[in-house]
């Protein structure tokens, strides 16, 4: 059966913990669950099971030195009605970027087609309708700049997204570490 795969870092407890707390509680803001907080390095997409073994040979081999991630900042996408709130990365690392490339080679080799759009690393924390930039903007000013975690990226991993009603389940297909 065809999986909806995304590649993606996953973030330590303490990170996650944090980034919830921070939920403002706003009507139109739906803060997202603290187990599914991440970085997304890759959507793809649906995926049959042949192409999904040749991916996981593909990613079984991308292997970066680890680096430190640095979580800074509160921004969105949308101007006026912002549909995203997301945590930023600061100036992110080199080797983030690295990896994504990396990761996008791979999802090329296994015959697929990743999302070709310009990385944009965050990590979305809510999403928002029919709230006013307005409304967000005291919660904006308070975390524009603050710096709100550190962690070490030592792999990454793939989940499958699983759709329904009450939002999307996200299910740890496969974990990749750079070091064995
Ligand atoms: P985002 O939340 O950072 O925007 C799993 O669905 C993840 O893949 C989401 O967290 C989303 O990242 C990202 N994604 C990118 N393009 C997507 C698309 N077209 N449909 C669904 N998710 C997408």
């Amino acid at each position: 059966m065809a999986k909806r795969l995304f590649i993606a870092l996953e973030l330590p407890e303490t990170c996650r913990k944090t980034l919830s707390a921070l939920n403002p509680n706003l009507k139109g803001l739906r803060w997202l669950p603290e187990h599914q907080l991440h970085v997304t390095l890759s959507f793809i997409g649906e995926v049959d099971p042949t192409k999904e073994e040749l991916l996981r040979a593909a990613l079984g081999k991308v292997r970066i030195p680890e680096f430190f991630l640095p979580i800074q900042g509160i921004g969105t996408f949308g101007r006026a009605w912002p549909t995203v709130v997301w945590a930023g990365l600061g100036n992110a690392h080199p080797h983030l970027f690295v990896l994504h490339r990396r990761v996008q080679d791979a999802v090329l080799r296994a015959g697929l087609e990743p999302d070709l759009k310009p990385f944009h690393p965050h990590i979305t924390l809510a999403r928002a309708t029919n709230l006013s930039s307005a409304a967000l903007l005291p919660f904006l000013r308070r975390y524009a700049e603050v710096e709100l975690g550190l962690w070490k990226v030592i792999g990454f991993a793939m989940f499958s997204s699983l759709l329904s009603r009450d939002g999307p389940r996200y299910t740890l297909e496969m974990r990749q570490e750079f070091r064995d």
